[in-house]
């Protein structure tokens, strides 16, 4: 075996100067900040090619997403516009999107150029327009979105609330939402205007989701005839401090308020039906210490983004009301996530939950029924930099799916001038299928009794699905079984995905290998034949140094974009064992053997704290992209069949890196290779530098490995010329010929207007 000499990656910035106007070479280290490149510069080299992005460049939360009756489905994103010029201001602040048939490729509604939707501008929005959603058949039965509508910022949870900043909006559409008209023609007429709570004790009052559900009908006895439709809002309570509003410490904390309409039918007149969802300030469900929310304080302190419907395991059973209680939310705090819970809906006695020290707001009716979620389990809906995911109820498919996208935020050290290099920003993720999942015959041990990531399921449970608190479980007939059932959330790409792999124009598939300890000694003749390589590298943050056996696929993607799955074995007895001290997975995006400089992405699993990393060794250091590992957890269980092996997905789509472990885990980040000849993927095994640990015992199989190269276009229709994409100036124009556009009383320069008495 050759060992190859120790390889230093520390950064390349004495290059810095001398490079700092010239064009990028990809086979020469970057300078040392990636910014000072020339605009445009980097338009291609980590551009996605099956991933949504925006036409405007700015992409931002996905929002409003519907299905018409004939299954197209609409996937739309707030935008802004990169420069800001004319009448389009920085912040993300209109909306824009497209249609897709098969969730694989997209159609820009009204073309690329100017696929404007809707615009701020109008009295109810003049300063932005936030997310919404939409249900198809609304307002005087047309397409109809609810959204917030923006008339004071800054807006954040860490500062005082202004009520009224945020209300929510009414629109609908004429043509199938290729534009949308506000009410009144964008009069200040907003159909929720304002908390329901007075007096600025609330964190944020955005993002409402419209939504049916059979469960909730029952619980608050709607009769049938018209489907009621019901709305959340995204919120949360201040404390109270000394010259801040407030409520009590115990009752502080973020919130999902329920809204439902007056009568079914009317989508202009909305009941205040107290919280849906609460927990206090910087708390969790989850056991303390036990990471499956990440943090002990997750929750943080105010919720966006969030969804509600009902999942069972095939997919949505909103409109059946069985299966589990689910609600996605993003939770705001000094480690904002995307988090979910699943559970059961149970009736509450609505607005009689107000809290201490708060008062209604004038003119807000409060229903004396409400509906709140009793949580089961709660986790993370993506561990890596995915924000905002977006559901669409997909009855397009029997039995319906949740489909389910999120924004992928771009990961560079200093955004504001990187962007102009690449001349674009975020994306979406691909298309994820959410459901419930179960595992069955797990061994009935402490592992599976902690408030965690997934909840025992009843013996006795139907299509409701019933899962066991942990507080009944000991007196329950699961507790004397030797293995329980669990059910906990499932995440996969959907299914659609498989395009990538019969439309790929390369693949190969690499026989089952074994690594062990044993492989790093000079000896070991097993591996030899497999090119193997032997290196000390950093974990990626360069505080950690490691010893790292890489064996090389013979036959590696000529491109950044591409499907990789294998699946992986480890020893059982390594799982939460300090003895343990390794990781195994695959490092991609690995430059050559023979290279004076190095560079790789590494996506292992670590037994000893069941952790997934995402190591970024690449040639960009610290001061331009963010190189922090990204870190989720996963449990593999002990079944009756064995323990689960891991199987691993991978998408490389430009800088976009999708995984996703046993369809139940999912990490998105990006991974911002420099070297044109970083293209090579292998298995690696990693163990603590000088670790003398050796044997057979923490042997790792990888089996069935492929790669299939290529992905498919997600935009047949547009240009390809990058001038063409950069160069066109949508800015946020009202969409033409609807009423928004006469009556615009701000266009984002000079003085806002003053923000009207609230009424
Ligand atoms: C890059 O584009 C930005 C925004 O248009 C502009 O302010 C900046 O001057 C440009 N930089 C160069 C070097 O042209
Ligand atoms: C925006 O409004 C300002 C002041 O009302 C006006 O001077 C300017 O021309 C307008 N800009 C555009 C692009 O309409
Ligand atoms: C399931 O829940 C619904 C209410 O959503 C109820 O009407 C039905 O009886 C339940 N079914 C079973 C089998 O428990
Ligand atoms: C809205 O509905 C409530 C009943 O839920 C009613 O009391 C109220 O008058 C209605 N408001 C308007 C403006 O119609
Ligand atoms: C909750 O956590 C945030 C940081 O995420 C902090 O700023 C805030 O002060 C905390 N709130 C309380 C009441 O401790
Ligand atoms: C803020 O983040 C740090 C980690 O960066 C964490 O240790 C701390 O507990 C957090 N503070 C609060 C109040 O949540
Ligand atoms: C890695 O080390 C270099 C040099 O010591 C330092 O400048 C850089 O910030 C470090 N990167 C990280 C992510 O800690
Ligand atoms: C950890 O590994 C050691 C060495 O194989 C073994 O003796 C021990 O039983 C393991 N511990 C657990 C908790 O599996
Ligand atoms: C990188 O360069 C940009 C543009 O000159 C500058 O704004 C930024 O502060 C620099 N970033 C770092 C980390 O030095
Ligand atoms: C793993 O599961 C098997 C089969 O159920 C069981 O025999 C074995 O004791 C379990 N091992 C551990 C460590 O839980
Ligand atoms: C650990 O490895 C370094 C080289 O990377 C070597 O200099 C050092 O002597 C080693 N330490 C031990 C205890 O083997
Ligand atoms: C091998 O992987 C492919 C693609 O992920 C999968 O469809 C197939 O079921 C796997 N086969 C086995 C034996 O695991």
């Amino acid at each position: 075996m050759r060992v190859l000499s120790l390889i230093s990656l520390l950064p390349l910035g004495s290059l810095a100067a001398v490079l700092a106007t010239s064009s990028p070479d990809f086979t020469q280290p970057p300078i040392a900040n990636v910014s000072n490149y020339p605009n445009g510069s980097l338009f291609y080299h980590w551009r996605p090619r099956a991933h949504f992005i925006h036409p405007s460049n700015q992409l931002g939360d996905p929002t409003a997403f519907w299905q018409a009756p004939d299954g197209t489905s609409h996937i739309t994103a707030l935008y802004s516009f990169l420069r800001g010029t004319g009448n389009a201001s920085l912040s993300t602040s209109a909306f824009s999107g497209s249609t897709t048939k098969d969730f694989v490729q997209y159609e820009d509604l009204s073309g690329w150029q100017n696929p404007v939707q809707m615009g701020p501008g109008n009295e109810v929005d003049y300063i932005a327009d936030f997310d919404g959603s939409v249900v198809a058949s609304g307002y005087k039965g047309l397409p109809t979105l609810i959204w917030t509508a923006v008339k004071g910022l800054p807006i954040s949870w860490t500062i005082p609330y202004v009520d009224g900043y945020e209300s929510q909006g009414l629109a609908y559409s004429q043509n199938q939402g290729k534009t949308w008209i506000k009410l009144d023609g964008g009069a200040n007429v907003p159909v929720i205007p304002r908390p329901p709570y007075k007096g600025g004790v609330v964190t944020g009052f955005r993002d409402p989701y419209i939504f049916r559900n059979a469960q909730f009908d029952s619980l608050l006895n709607v009769s049938s005839g018209e489907p009621m439709h019901y709305v959340t809002l995204s919120s949360g309570l201040h404390p109270a401090q000394p010259g801040l509003p407030g409520v009590s410490f115990e009752q502080a904390g973020p919130r999902v308020w329920l809204y439902k309409q007056s009568e079914p039918g009317n989508w202009l007149n909305w009941t205040f039906a107290g919280p849906l969802l609460r927990s206090t300030i910087n708390d969790t469900f989850v056991t303390k210490g036990s990471g499956w929310a990440a943090t002990d304080y997750s929750d943080g302190n105010n919720y966006e983004c969030s969804q509600i419907t009902n999942l069972d395991f095939d997919g949505d059973s909103s409109y059946e009301g069985t299966g589990l209680a689910y609600a996605s939310y993003g939770a705001e705090s000094n480690h904002t996530l995307m988090l979910y819970r699943l559970g059961h809906w149970d009736e509450n006695a609505g607005i009689e939950t107000t809290p201490v020290n708060a008062s209604l707001a004038d003119g807000v009716v409060g229903a004396k029924q409400g509906v709140e979620m009793q949580t089961a389990l709660e986790g993370v809906l993506d561990w890596g930099l995915a924000y905002a995911c977006t559901g669409l109820r997909d009855g397009a498919s029997s039995p319906a799916r949740r489909i389910v996208y999120c924004w992928i935020k771009e990961a560079f050290a200093t955004q504001d001038a990187t962007k102009f290099v690449t001349q674009y920003i975020s994306s979406l993720t691909l298309p994820r299928e959410l459901y419930v999942k179960r595992v069955d015959g797990v061994v009935n041990d402490e592992l599976v009794r902690e408030n965690a990531s997934w909840a025992i399921l009843d013996p006795s449970s139907s299509s409701n699905i019933t899962t066991i608190p942990l507080t009944q479980f000991a007196g329950s007939t699961a507790a004397n079984r030797s293995t329980v059932d669990l059910v906990m959330l499932g995440i996969k790409p959907a299914a659609e995905l498989s395009a990538f792999r019969t439309n790929a124009n390369d693949s190969y598939h690499h026989p089952a290998l074994t690594l062990q300890p044993q492989d790093f000694n000079d000896n070991a003749s097993c591996i030899a034949s497999l090119n193997p390589e032997l290196r000390t590298i950093t974990a990626g943050d360069n505080a950690t140094l490691i010893h790292e056996l890489f064996i090389p696929l013979p036959r590696h993607p000529s491109s950044r974009h591409y499907e990789l799955s294998t699946t992986i074995t480890f020893p059982l007895s390594s799982l939460r064992n300090d003895t343990a001290d390794f990781a195994a997975g695959i490092s991609l995006l690995r430059t050559p053997q023979s290279s004076s400089t190095s560079e790789d992405v590494a996506v292992v699993y670590q037994p000893r704290n069941e952790s997934v990393i995402v190591q970024k060794r690449t040639a960009l250091g610290a001061s331009s992209v963010l190189t922090t590992p990204e870190v989720g957890k996963l449990r593999l269980w002990n079944t009756t069949a064995g323990l689960e092996k891991l199987h691993l997905r991978l998408f490389v789509d430009g800088s976009a890196l999708e995984v996703y472990i046993n369809d139940r885990f999912v990490l998105t980040t990006r991974a911002y290779y420099w070297f044109a000849d970083a293209t090579r993927v292998g298995f690696v095994y990693q163990m603590p530098h000088n670790s003398t640990m050796r044997g057979e015992e923490w042997k790792v199989k990888f089996e069935n490995t492929t790669w299939w190269e290529g992905l498919t276009e997600a935009y047949p229709n547009r240009p390809t010329d990058k001038e063409e994409l950069i160069k066109q100036a949508m800015g946020y124009p009202e969409p033409e010929n609807n009423p928004n556009a006469a009556g615009i009383i701000y266009n984002g320069t000079g003085p806002s207007p003053p923000f009207p008495n609230l009424g």
